[in-house]
């Protein structure tokens, strides 16, 4: 049986990961009607990446013979003062996400639960990866941001990203 925070936290992380998916979606729509399409791409991926945390998070209880209680989802922030307001809000709410995995993290290891610490090991180097991502990304913006010349090739650069399964698979 696991241990009653334990199971709290991990459960109501799939419904955080899912506000995650929301949040960059609605960054994704933000970029898309200022036909920042490259930008749009880059938080669409986001996007998709979050829900597939999601579903692990929910997969992780499922196979551990746990209850999952799905809830509402927060309707996103619907708007912004400008393109690095959006860039700053997504450095944000990753650190902010990061803080919940290390309090389930926590959790976990206060009762010992081995199986969920290391399950979340990917997601501790998950987080890590995604501050430094938002972190880029707030400082290619610093210096191109300015120059629509310049803007129109970081754009282009962000349309490359291509959308990868997780590499953790349950
Ligand atoms: Fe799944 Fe970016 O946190």
């Amino acid at each position: 049986m696991m241990n009653e925070k334990v199971h709290e936290l991990l459960n109501a992380q799939i419904n955080k990961e899912f506000y995650s998916a929301y949040l960059y979606l609605q960054f994704s729509n933000y970029f898309k009607a200022k036909s920042l399409d490259g930008f749009a791409n880059w938080y669409m991926i986001q996007a998709q990446e979050e829900r597939d945390h999601a579903i692990l998070f929910y997969q992780y209880l499922q196979n551990n013979n746990e209850v999952v209680t799905l809830e509402a989802i927060d309707k996103p922030t619907p708007d912004f003062e400008d393109n690095m307001a959006v860039l700053k809000a997504g450095l944000a709410h990753e650190i902010y996400v990061t803080s919940l995995i290390n309090d389930i993290y926590a959790a976990a290891y206060d009762v010992k639960d081995f199986r969920t610490m290391q399950f979340l090991d990917w997601f501790v180097k998950e987080q890590g990866e995604e501050e430094t991502n938002a972190n880029d990304l707030i400082s290619k913006m610093e210096l191109f941001g300015s120059d629509p010349k310049s803007l129109y090739m970081l754009n282009q650069e962000l349309s490359t990203r291509v959308y990868t399964a997780p590499s953790l698979v349950l």
